[in-house]
């Protein structure tokens, strides 16, 4: 059984279709990413297979759970990552685990180990008795992927978790995935509008725009299908939505272009 398909996932608002008709299928311990420019619906998608949004219709299983109709048996099983930062700055990093630990019921005399274990994972361990609001963004990130997995979950849903870190606070957070994955196994369902990131470090990536999948499959994949030498995956982006792009599109193109003219200039 994969651990997550979704099927015909829906979710209007009002009479806008924010998420039409996604049919995916997410087999254990892949890294998957919903590629997409802002307002394609990425968020949308994670809010409802996290159980935070009813669809409108359609449905999605996570272990065989419906997320329409066993959201206890689902919340137990998944950790999630908001696009929002959720740590508390007030605190400190040990202090913001001990809470989840406790509303994760994890046993009292368990507590302990598992707060240090996932400081020593998520490489916190020279800052863990330090307030928050002194962190990075990268540390708060890497602390809030702590929080969220210490229940051990199978699957964890981030949701544009490298958007505004800097270049190395990027990296050390996908070290950090990717240590999950290759650790625990644990399946990683994460959202970005970065295509070069995804394409390093996801084994299978699925392109959205205006809340339609346009394609799905292997970064490697991907680029070959669309017959173009060196093609990365912005191509591939601007290959499958050429008859959907529409105004979120050409934002897009316009921003991976100044992005790529930044680069150059600085
Ligand atoms: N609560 C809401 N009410 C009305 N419209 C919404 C709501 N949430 C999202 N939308 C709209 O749905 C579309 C998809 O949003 P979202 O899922 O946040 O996209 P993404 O995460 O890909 O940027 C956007 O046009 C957004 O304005
Ligand atoms: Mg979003």
């Amino acid at each position: 059984m994969s651990i997550l398909e979704t099927k015909n996932l829906t979710r209007l608002f009002g009479t806008f279709t924010a998420v039409d008709g996604l049919d995916i299928t997410i087999e254990r311990g892949e890294i998957f990413a919903l590629l997409g420019p802002n307002g394609a619906g990425k968020s949308t998608v994670i809010k409802m297979l996290t159980t935070l949004l009813p669809p409108t219709s359609g449905d999605a299983f996570i272990n065989g759970f419906s997320i329409k109709t066993q959201t206890n048996e689902i919340r137990k099983i998944i950790g999630y990552v908001p696009q929002m930062i959720s740590a508390d700055g007030s605190l400190t990093g040990y202090e913001n685990l001990s809470l989840f630990a406790k509303l994760y019921d994890i046993p009292r005399n368990q507590r302990k180990e598992r707060i240090k274990e996932a400081i020593n994972f998520m490489g916190l361990a020279d800052s863990a008795y330090k307030l928050v609001k002194e962190y990075s963004g990268g540390m708060i990130r890497r602390l809030e992927i702590a929080q969220s997995t210490l229940h051990r979950p199978p699957i964890l849903f981030l949701d544009e978790p490298t958007t505004g870190l800097d270049p190395i606070g990027r990296n050390t957070v996908w070290e950090h995935i990717s240590a999950l994955q290759k650790q625990y196994s644990t399946t990683i369902v994460m959202t970005t509008h970065l295509m070069e990131e995804a394409d390093g470090i996801c084994n299978r990536v699925a392109l959205m725009a205006r809340g339609k999948l346009s394609a799905i499959g292997t970064p490697e994949g991907l680029k070959a299908s669309i017959g173009k030498e060196g093609a990365t995956l912005e191509d591939v982006f601007i290959h499958y939505t050429a008859d959907n792009l529409g105004e979120s599109g050409s934002n897009f193109r316009n921003v991976s272009i100044e992005r790529k003219t930044t680069g150059r200039l600085g």
